[in-house]
C-alpha cells in the first residue's frame, strides 16, 4: 500500500444557517482550497461527498456531481457519494484513502455536507428516524435520543456513573466550542446550566445532546509523492478500522453499555498505526450524546471499562489530562451536520497535528484519532500522525 496524507482542510460555519446546501459546499470547499494554495480545483482527480439526507432536506440527489460542478472540479478518477448515517464523512475518507493507497489516484477531495434545518429542525428530527430500524424501532419512538438514553441508564446501573459525570461531558465540550468560531454554540456552559437544562430522554438533558446543525467540511487527501511536493507538513493517515455489531438496537446488543465493535475498529486502527491508546494526544470522538463520549473512552482504551465517569471528572480527557477529547467542541458543542461531522473531525486533527489550532491547540500534539459511530452498533476509527512512523 502507498502512504497517504491529508494536505488541506477547511470547514464552514456550523449552526442553523440561512445558507443553502450548495452555499455550504462552496464555503467548505473554498476554505479547503485556501488552506493549500498549491492545489487548484483542476488538480483534483476525485471527489467523494458524504451526505445523509439531501433528498429529504434539500430535495437534491446526484450530490457528488453537483458539488464537483459547484467547486469547478472535473473528476478523472473517482466521483462518489457515501451515505452511512452519522459516519458518512469518515467512510468517505476511508474510500479516498484506499483508492490512493491502491495507486488509483493521487489527489482526492472528501467533502461532507448536510443542510438539516430545512424545511425545519422539527422535520429534521423526523427525518433522522430513517437512521434506525423503521419497522421495529422508529415506529415505536425509539429514535436516537432514547436509544442512547438506554445506554446511559445501563452504564449508570452497572458502573455507578452519575448524572453529574454525564453533565461534565457537556460542560467540557460546550467550553471547548466557545474557542471555536465555527461551532454551533459559542457561549460555553457551567455544570449548573447543563444539569438545569430540560430533560430530553432520561438521563440525557439538552446540553448533553448534539443539536440539529447545518454545515460542511472538506479535506484533500494525497499520495506520498504528491503530499511531499505540496507541503512540508502533511498529516499522515497511519491506520483505520471499521466494525459492525448490528443495525437494530433491540436485537443486537446484549448490553447497551458495551460497544464491542468500537473496540474491534480501534484495535485494527491501532495495529495498522503501530500505536496504542496511550499514544493518542488528541481525539475527536462521536459525542452525539454525552454517554457516547463516556463509552468511547472505555472502548477506545483511554480508561478501563466502567471508569469513564471518574475519568472525565478528574479532567483526564481535557487539556492537561491524558488525552484531549473533542477540542473543537465535539458534536455537542460544535454541532452534528451528519455527513459533515467525520470530515470536520479530520480537519480538526489536521490543524492540531500541524500546530495550527490557535486557542484550541493541544500542546505538542503528534498523534490524533477520530471516531464516528452510526447507531450504537457500528464504529469507524482513523489514526493520524505528524510523522509517518
Ligand atoms: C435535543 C433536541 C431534541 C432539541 O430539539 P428541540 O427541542 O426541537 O429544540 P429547538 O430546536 O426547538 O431549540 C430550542 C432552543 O434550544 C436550543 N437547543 C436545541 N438543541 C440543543 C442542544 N442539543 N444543546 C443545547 N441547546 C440546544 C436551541 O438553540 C434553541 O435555543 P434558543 O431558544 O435560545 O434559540 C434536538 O436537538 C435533537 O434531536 N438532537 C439530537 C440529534 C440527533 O439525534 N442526532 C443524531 C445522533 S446519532
Amino acid at each position: 500500500m502507498r502512504k497517504v496524507a491529508l494536505v488541506g482542510a477547511g470547514v464552514s460555519k456550523f449552526g442553523v444557517r440561512k445558507a443553502s446546501y450548495r452555499d455550504l459546499v462552496w464555503e467548505a470547499g473554498k476554505a479547503c482550497f485556501d488552506s493549500i494554495p498549491g492545489v487548484k480545483p483542476k488538480d483534483i482527480e476525485g471527489l467523494v461527498v458524504g451526505s445523509v439526507m439531501p433528498e429529504r432536506t434539500a430535495f437534491q440527489s446526484h450530490i457528488s456531481s453537483m458539488a464537483a460542478e459547484a467547486l469547478g472540479i472535473r473528476p478523472t478518477a473517482l466521483s462518489a457519494r457515501t451515505e452511512h448515517m452519522c459516519a458518512s464523512g469518515t467512510v468517505g475518507i476511508r474510500y479516498a484513502y484506499a483508492f490512493i493507497a491502491a495507486g488509483l489516484a493521487d489527489l482526492v477531495m472528501v467533502l461532507g455536507v448536510e443542510k438539516l434545518n430545512q424545511p425545519s429542525g422539527d422535520e429534521a428530527i423526523l427525518n433522522m428516524g430513517t437512521g434506525v430500524d423503521r419497522e421495529w424501532e422508529a415506529a415505536f419512538g425509539l429514535t436516537a435520543p432514547p436509544c442512547f438514553a438506554l445506554a446511559a441508564q445501563r452504564h449508570m446501573a452497572a458502573y455507578g456513573t452519575t448524572e453529574e459525570q454525564l453533565a461534565l461531558v457537556g460542560v467540557k465540550n460546550h467550553t471547548h466550542a466557545s474557542k471555536n468560531p465555527n461551532a454551533h454554540f459559542n457561549k460555553g456552559a457551567t455544570l449548573d446550566q447543563v444539569l438545569g437544562s430540560r430533560m430530553i430522554a432520561s438521563p440525557l438533558r439538552l446540553f448533553m445532546c448534539s443539536p440539529i446543525t447545518d454545515g460542511a467540511a472538506a479535506v484533500i487527501v494525497a499520495s506520498e509523492d504528491r503530499a511531499r511536493a505540496l507541503t512540508d507538513t502533511p498529516v499522515w493517515i497511519r491506520g483505520s478500522g471499521q466494525a459492525l455489531d448490528g443495525f437494530q438496537l433491540t436485537s443486537l446488543h446484549e448490553d447497551y453499555a458495551h460497544w464491542p465493535a468500537m473496540q474491534r475498529a480501534s484495535a485494527s486502527a491501532y495495529k495498522a498505526a503501530g500505536v496504542g491508546a496511550r499514544d493518542i494526544d488528541v481525539a475527536e470522538v462521536h459525542d452525539c450524546f454525552a454517554i457516547a463520549e463516556l463509552i468511547a473512552y472505555e472502548e477506545l482504551g483511554f480508561c478501563a471499562k466502567g471508569e469513564a465517569g471518574p475519568f472525565v471528572a478528574a479532567g483526564r480527557s481535557d487539556y492537561g489530562g491524558d488525552v484531549v477529547v473533542n477540542p473543537r467542541g465535539g458534536l455537542i458543542g460544535c454541532g452534528h451536520p451528519l455527513g459533515a461531522t467525520g470530515v470536520a473531525q479530520a480537519a480538526e486533527v489536521f490543524a492540531q497535528l500541524r500546530g495550527e489550532a490557535g486557542a484550541r491547540q493541544v500542546p505538542d500534539a503528534e498523534i490524533g484519532l477520530t471516531h464516528n459511530n452510526s447507531g450504537m452498533g457500528e464504529h469507524i476509527v482513523m489514526i493520524y500522525g505528524r510523522e509517518w512512523a
